[in-house]
């Protein structure tokens, strides 16, 4: 299973050296990839743990001040990329079509693009996730050699809030994913935490997670890896 850990904008670098120590003290079979803010990816000691950025610029290295590229990203060592996470699409108005750029400057890379896709509250209470679902896709569709990027199922709803999909909804949404990139590996997200975890784990179609608040608790972590074992 894949667990990837997107720390989103936490820690002061004091607090992310002692959480980076706790983190190492994990020993688990899972392939875990830490996305820490963008700072402090030179201060993570490459281990057992993966790391992977959570945002790239949709421009190759030049004048883009503020932004990062992917080949600077690979400079030193970044082997995944969140992309198109909920709260990049809201605060910084992502689209789709700059989605897509940034999965093509990471892919020019060699690093792992993780695409998170999701409805929100009203297009779920609207019948809409199917349509969703399939349009935030599209992303991928003249993607070449596109078998490797992960693809995270995060419904907006359910993140940071405690709320998780019923086993059946998540099964509908990995369904369609599963049935236009078979060969991708499917992630969930959203308040996946280790109270919930006993239910998750039940779904097949589910290749591992992306955890946001769980992923500052390394105890939690821990107890939630414990438990997928089970
Ligand atoms: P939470 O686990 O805090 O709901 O966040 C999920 C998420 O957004 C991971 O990218």
């Amino acid at each position: 299973m894949i667990i990837a850990l997107n720390n989103k904008c936490n820690f002061t670098l004091e607090e992310f050296i002692k959480y980076q120590q706790e983190l190492n003290t994990i020993n688990d079979k899972n392939t875990i990839i830490l996305c820490p803010t963008s700072i402090y990816l030179t201060n993570f000691t490459k281990g057992k743990i993966k790391l992977g950025a959570q945002n790239v610029s949709s421009n190759i290295m030049g004048a883009h001040t503020g932004e990062v590229s992917a080949s600077q990203l690979k400079s030193i060592d970044v082997d995944y990329c969140i992309v198109g996470h909920s709260e990049r699409r809201k605060e910084q108005n992502e689209t789709n079509a700059e989605i897509k750029e940034k999965i093509m400057r990471l892919l020019e890379e060699n690093i792992t693009p993780i695409l998170c896709i999701g409805e929100t509250k009203e297009e779920r209470e609207q019948n809409k996730v199917n349509q969703i679902i399939n349009e935030e896709l599209k992303i991928l569709k003249d993607i070449p050699n596109k078998d490797n990027i992960i693809i995270a199922y995060e419904p907006i709803w359910s993140i940071g809030t405690g709320l998780i999909p019923t086993n059946k909804e998540i099964i509908e949404v990995m369904n369609i994913i599963k049935s236009i990139y078979p060969q991708n590996k499917v992630l969930y997200g959203g308040s996946a935490n280790e109270k919930n975890i006993d239910q998750l784990k039940t779904i097949k179609q589910i290749d591992g997670y992306l955890i946001g608040g769980m992923s500052l608790h390394p105890e939690k972590l821990k107890v939630f890896l414990e438990k997928l074992k089970n």
